[in-house]
């Protein structure tokens, strides 16, 4: 028994060491501070607390209700935000929260698709489907990649949804946040905005503000270019705040994951101090990033804009085989990417781009001359063909530089197997 203990444990510390020695370029992950790590395995997470602050179903909540009261708290400031939720436990569960509590069965909802940067939530098998909503598509433009504005003002006008859902997994630029709130109020239509991937880019006051430009609610997961635990949270006016809390609670969260919710309110702190020039950073090595990749010869998306305005970049990769082909030949080299669908794809199957997010290198300290760096591995092994362990032995000497995470108090070993964590 004890053998299979230590290699299930052993499985972790070889996890631990390939994420040490890799590239880590996925949009939607980051890593937190050690401060967090240490009460993410805290007694926190045996606990149960269903209820709200001061008013729980189970005793021996005391010190939790002052955590969540100060969650709330911290995040109602960083956001200025009037009301908070910080119990879903992930940004589908937030999103489902929303929708249950903005809408009725058969109400119309407009979301954008899949292939044009729609979450898998909002797809016809997901969110819309628990609650029986009738689904429409957001119009895109592929060339801007963003929303046809005046086709969204159009339709909007035309199908007179009862819910629009702003948000996107491939998140270049902001969205027509201000024009969908425009045309939502001439048909009585509300907004939920997803700022899952972009929240950090937010707390840092360095993308649009989706409070003030016209949401209703703002849902997010808290561990994308927010770097916290993974976990969500749900921002709105008082109105709307007892039908939302309602929604998360009893409606589609039993016990939240308190030790997620102490590592949140360590986040936010981390954040008010350092988001802005986070913020700012992780925009710089995107566009770094971008660059160098055209400049060596990738068809990278949006040149004409600057190609990003948020951490993400896509890029085509048909002429090398495809996504999914060269997600997997990266790995090799231990840059870690995904396969994504580009708005005119036809199946998920064979998926024509790579997106790639620079806030996880930018959390280790990388700057802009990292990010062309990382451009020349990319293309090493892209373009040249080259052995992917040359490669990866070159990028193992570049991440012996940048083993802690920045922009919080104690970021040392941050992908350190904890092996000492003291009781
Ligand atoms: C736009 C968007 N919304 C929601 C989610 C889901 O978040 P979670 O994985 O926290 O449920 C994602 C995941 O990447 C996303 O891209």
């Amino acid at each position: 028994m004890q053998e299979e203990i230590e290699r299930v444990m052993d499985v972790v510390r070889k996890h631990h060491k390939l994420y040490e020695n890799a590239l880590p370029l996925i949009a939607s992950e980051n890593i937190t501070s050690n401060t967090v790590r240490i009460l993410l395995a805290s007694d926190l997470s045996h606990r149960y607390a269903e209820g709200d602050v001061g008013n729980r179903f189970y005793q021996g909540c005391k010190y939790i209700d002052d955590i969540e009261e100060r969650t709330i708290r911290y995040a109602k400031e960083l956001f200025e935000a009037e009301h908070v939720n910080v119990k879903p436990t992930s940004g589908v569960n937030a999103n489902i929260a929303a929708l249950f509590a903005l809408t009725s069965p058969r109400d119309k909802m407009m979301a954008l698709s899949v292939p044009e940067g729609g979450h898998i939530s909002y797809s016809r098998y997901s969110v819309p489907a628990i609650r029986d909503l009738r689904l429409e598509k957001l119009p895109f433009d592929p060339k801007e990649m963003n929303i046809d504005v005046d086709k969204m003002m159009k339709e909007i006008k035309e199908k007179k949804p009862k819910l629009i859902l702003l948000g996107s997994s491939l998140f270049l630029f902001p969205l027509p946040l201000q024009e969908a709130k425009d045309a939502a109020d001439e048909v009585g239509a509300r907004i939920v905005y997803d700022a899952s991937h972009v929240l950090g880019l937010i707390a840092g006051k360095k993308f649009q503000d989706p409070l003030r430009e016209g949401a209703d609610v703002v849902t997010s997961s808290t561990h994308k270019t927010f770097p916290g635990p993974q976990g969500a949270i749900i921002l709105c006016g008082n109105s709307l705040s007892e039908g939302i809390d309602k929604a998360v609670f009893p409606g589609t969260v039993s016990n939240h994951h308190l030790h997620h919710v102490a590592g949140l309110a360590v986040t936010l702190m981390e954040m008010k101090h350092f988001g802005a020039e986070y913020a700012s950073q992780i925009l710089s090595n995107a566009k770094a990033l971008a660059q160098s990749l055209y400049e060596d010869g990738f068809d990278v998306l949006c040149e004409h804009k600057g190609f990003t305005e948020s951490h993400q970049i896509a890029v085509d990769v048909r002429g090398y085989g495809g996504g999914d082909a060269v997600a997997k030949k990266l790995e090799k080299a231990n840059i870690i990417t995904n396969k994504n669908m580009l708005s005119f794809d036809k199946t998920p199957k064979e998926p024509s781009g790579i997106r790639l997010g620079v806030q996880e290198l930018t959390r280790i300290g990388m700057k802009e001359s990292e990010m062309r760096e990382i451009a020349s591995f990319i293309r090493r092994v892209v373009i040249e063909e080259e052995d992917e362990d040359k490669i990866k032995e070159d990028l193992i000497e570049l991440r012996k530089g940048f083993q802690h995470a920045q922009y919080c108090f104690d970021g040392k070993d941050a992908y350190k197997f904890p092996e000492n964590l003291s009781f």
